[in-house]
């Protein structure tokens, strides 16, 4: 049964918004002194696709700002690239991307379209990138000052997140090899990035409670991937157990206990023993992370999939679908477990389980198990589709399959929320159509289709089923 039929009405406040990424969206990449992220040669290289003009966010944000308010929206989630800011990663602040910031800001506010703003998604400054990025613990450094300068400017913001998705940046770095530098199954690198940008964030959040003593809210997103055995025997629990720790118990740990607990440490020691490799935790680390453990205003959770897994002890390999031509996807990590299909689960086109028990799941288990863990978010949530091109100027784009994927994962959320989960917010991923990092231009996400050659919005069916549930909100 569709959701507008078993429901009644959205909470009240809850907090209805759609998600972006800077480097996703704005476009403008080599103007007004913007410096290089670590994707500009790197995409010029591959010459699959250009980051320009993306959405053109960058000046077309009060026409995707009036729609997302003509569709009943009330937040917006939108990242600042760290490079608008300082080209550099550090030194003198940039005013054009400053001054940038600011009429953002206020079109969202104006506009009662309340930003949600991460200081980091994906978008690591080509300098620092070039000297190791976060396997540098310099880069934490940077970064911190960046939070600082980001943190006093624009007080105008009141939510905050430190990091997107640590365990995804490091895994498709460092395991996957399908974000840049491309290395595949180098453990103890995605292991160690993950540490030290859980170190980078706890920083980040002592900074904004101790030492500015800012009253706003502050937390970290992760993308959380529930694991399931793909059937009941020991080995396969036990392949799940130790993805699980890989995908999600390790950062969870680390933002909510501040510390990695036995359990955690026994199934990553496991893991980087079979593959030969290390973790360095320094002395002081877990006491800066114990620091920000209790400090967490609030959690964004990212969720899209689920994994079935069954074990494996033959050698890692992989084959990423970065096309859309399903069925071509492959991952086996030596003595972890292979990733498999379970009969009766749909998946998209780029081989994504469609499991919306997943999300309920997951949110079931970090309220029950981490007390530290409070006002949660739904910072991402939505399917990459094809989306038809549009024929005439007025066309309502028919994206059906998506308002089934949002409906039955929104009832995942409203379930667990009666259930006593502390849900405050649903953001779909994502506002307009953007581009996804290893996938280009034809994985589209958006409650609006953006026509990349002339960047005219048209709206999709999902955005008008989007409307109708905030109205519920509204005239409660
Ligand atoms: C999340 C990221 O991991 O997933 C987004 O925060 C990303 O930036 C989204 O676009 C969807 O992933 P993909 O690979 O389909 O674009």
């Amino acid at each position: 049964m569709p959701l507008l039929n078993r429901v009644e009405s959205l909470p009240k406040g809850f907090v209805w918004g759609g998600a972006t990424a800077a480097y996703q969206v704005e476009g403008n990449t080599k103007a007004d002194g913007k410096g290089k992220t670590m994707w500009d040669d790197y995409l010029k290289e591959q010459g699959r696709f250009s980051p320009d003009p993306a959405s053109d966010f960058y000046h077309r944000y009060p026409e995707d700002i009036r729609l997302a308010k003509e569709h009943g929206l009330n937040a917006i989630r939108v990242s600042i690239a760290w490079t608008r800011i300082f080209p550099d990663g550090h030194g003198e602040p940039v005013q054009a991307g400053i001054d940038y910031y600011h009429k953002l800001f206020k079109e969202c506010i104006d506009n009662g379209i309340e930003p949600y703003v991460t200081l980091h998604h994906f978008d690591s400054p080509k300098t620092l990138f070039d000297e190791g990025e976060w396997l540098n613990r310099q880069t934490i450094g940077y970064f911190v000052d960046y939070a600082r300068f980001c943190f006093e400017e624009f007080t105008e913001v009141t939510n905050w997140f430190t990091m997107n998705e640590p365990v995804p940046l490091a895994y498709s770095q460092f395991i996957q090899g399908n974000f840049p530098p491309n290395h595949h199954f180098d453990v103890s690198n995605g292991i160690q990035a993950q540490h030290n940008e859980m170190l980078a964030h706890a920083q980040v959040v002592n900074l904004y409670k101790d030492e500015l003593n800012k009253s706003g809210h502050i937390g970290v997103i992760h993308n959380l991937t529930p694991v399931y055995p793909i059937s009941d025997t020991a080995e396969n629990r036990h392949a799940a157990k130790l993805k699980d720790a890989f995908m999600n118990k390790f950062v969870l740990d680390a933002a909510f206990l501040g510390y990695y607990s036995e359990d955690t440490m026994s199934s990553i020691n496991e893991i980087l023993g079979i593959n030969e490799a290390e973790l360095t935790i320094e002395n002081g680390d877990l006491d800066i992370m114990k620091q920000a453990a209790a400090q967490n205003d609030h959690f964004g959770i990212n969720y899209y999939q689920n994994e079935f897994i069954q074990s494996y002890e033959g050698e890692s390999t992989s084959h990423f679908n970065g096309t859309g031509e399903k069925g071509t996807s492959t991952f086996k990590f030596k003595g972890v477990g292979e990733s498999v299909k379970k009969a009766g689960i749909p998946q998209t086109d780029w081989d994504w389980n469609i499991y919306p028990k997943g999300l309920y799941d997951t949110l079931k288990r970090v309220s029950h198990d981490y007390e530290n863990c409070k006002t949660i978010y739904i910072t991402e949530n939505g399917m990459g589709y094809k989306d038809q091109t549009p024929t005439s100027d007025d066309e309502i784009i028919d994206d059906t399959p998506r308002i089934d994927y949002i409906d039955q994962h929104m009832d995942a959320v409203l379930k667990a929320r009666e259930e006593g989960v502390d849900v405050q917010g649903y953001f779909v991923w994502s506002l307009q159509d953007q581009f996804s990092w290893a996938n280009g231009y034809n994985k589209r996400y958006g409650l609006f289709y953006v026509d990349f050659e002339t960047q005219k919005r048209y709206i999709k069916k999902s955005a008008l089923w989007f409307k109708e549930l905030a109205a519920t909100m509204i005239n409660e």
